[in-house]
């Protein structure tokens, strides 16, 4: 038998997952989780990078995480659930790695450098936030990932660690894999203000925890064509929010291309099409809310989950550090 191919992927986590998520990644890594070995990481040292304040919410942040994982379907039985500093080989590979990584390198990652823009002071940023990237590619090189399923804003990290894999492996001999990312189709789905991203940060998002009247009500006032004033007006699809989700959540294509052709020819108001919109995603979300209330009642198992999938990932980690650290003649084992 074939031995299965690596895949490392995870969250910060920095609050609950929303539609974004779901359709960016989640998704993808439900399908993922059959055929390959999946590493699933809780990344809550990278959450430290930008939030060093909020230790106090690190408990509370990666339950609800793992819940989030849980609800969509993510399993535990088959793949590993990990916790990033229950790893600690991966810091030391994070140390190693940053050897072999100019500064100017991760400076230009563009991530990074808006991070930087965004709070203003550019003086005023960690050395943790400047090793971000090359503490992700500790993550995944660790494990000699051959897949990274990300989003498109994660790309240029996992292209990091390609580059640091051929790196260590050109001064110190072919010891780790060169991870792939792999893109889903909707990687960037726009928030519901139509105007950017769905992101937490920009408060524009349905998130996977919504109950039925949060999403009713997001959707009602999402944004459409700007320049649609009233009902007959003939509207545009391309490009309209409401559009681009109904095409990702609405499963019935007749009652949508009819929509679309009523849209266009200005014979069909916004709320008709909102509503259906609202009630589609809901109907997509009301499993995953009854599988999230059953794992509300199991609510103590939880870290049991967490800690029983960061043994298994620090096994591989440990075995995998020391080849690493003999390639690289770091061998005094009699100390
Ligand atoms: N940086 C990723 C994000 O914010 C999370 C992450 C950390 C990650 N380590 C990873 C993703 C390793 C894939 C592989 O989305």
């Amino acid at each position: 038998m074939s031995k299965k191919d690596i895949l490392v992927t995870g969250d910060r986590p920095t609050g609950s997952l929303h539609l974004g998520h779901y359709v960016g990644t989640l998704e993808n890594r439900l399908k993922l989780q059959n055929d390959y070995e999946c590493f699933f990481l809780i990344a809550d040292l990278h959450m430290l990078t930008t939030h060093n304040e909020r230790v106090s919410e690190l408990r509370e942040n990666i339950e609800s995480l793992v819940i989030d994982w849980l609800s969509i379907g993510l399993d535990p039985n088959k793949s590993c659930f990990y916790l990033q500093s229950l790893v600690p080989e991966i810091n030391e590979l994070t140390l190693l790695l940053s050897m072999i990584c100019s500064v100017p390198r991760v400076q230009r990652i563009p991530t990074l450098k808006e991070k930087t823009a965004q709070m203003g002071d550019n003086e005023n940023y960690s050395v943790g936030l400047l090793s971000y990237p090359i503490l992700m590619s500790a993550d995944i090189l660790i494990f000699n990932a051959n897949k990274v399923p990300v989003g498109e804003d994660q790309l240029s990290h996992v292209e990091l660690a390609r580059e640091l894999s051929r790196r260590f492996n050109s001064l110190y001999g072919e010891t780790i894999v060169e991870p792939e990312p792999l893109v889903s189709e909707f990687s960037r789905l726009v928030g519901i203000d139509g105007k950017s991203k769905m992101s937490k940060s920009l408060n524009n998002c349905i998130y996977l925890s919504d109950n039925e009247d949060h999403v009713i009500k997001k959707v009602m006032k999402m944004f459409t064509d700007p320049n649609r004033t009233s009902p007959d007006v003939p509207g545009k699809i391309e490009g309209n929010p409401v559009f681009i989700y109904h095409d990702i959540f609405n499963k019935d294509t007749d009652e949508l291309n009819d929509f679309k052709d009523r849209y266009r020819k200005g014979k069909i108001g916004d709320v008709e099409v909102k509503k259906s919109l609202a009630k589609n995603i809901n109907s997509f979300l009301e499993p995953i809310r009854e599988k999230r209330a059953q794992i509300f009642k199991n609510r103590g198992e939880l870290f049991d989950i967490i800690i029983e999938g960061s043994k298994r990932a620090r096994k591989i980690a440990k075995e995998n550090i020391e080849k690493i650290k003999d390639s690289m003649k770091i061998t005094f084992k009699e100390i």
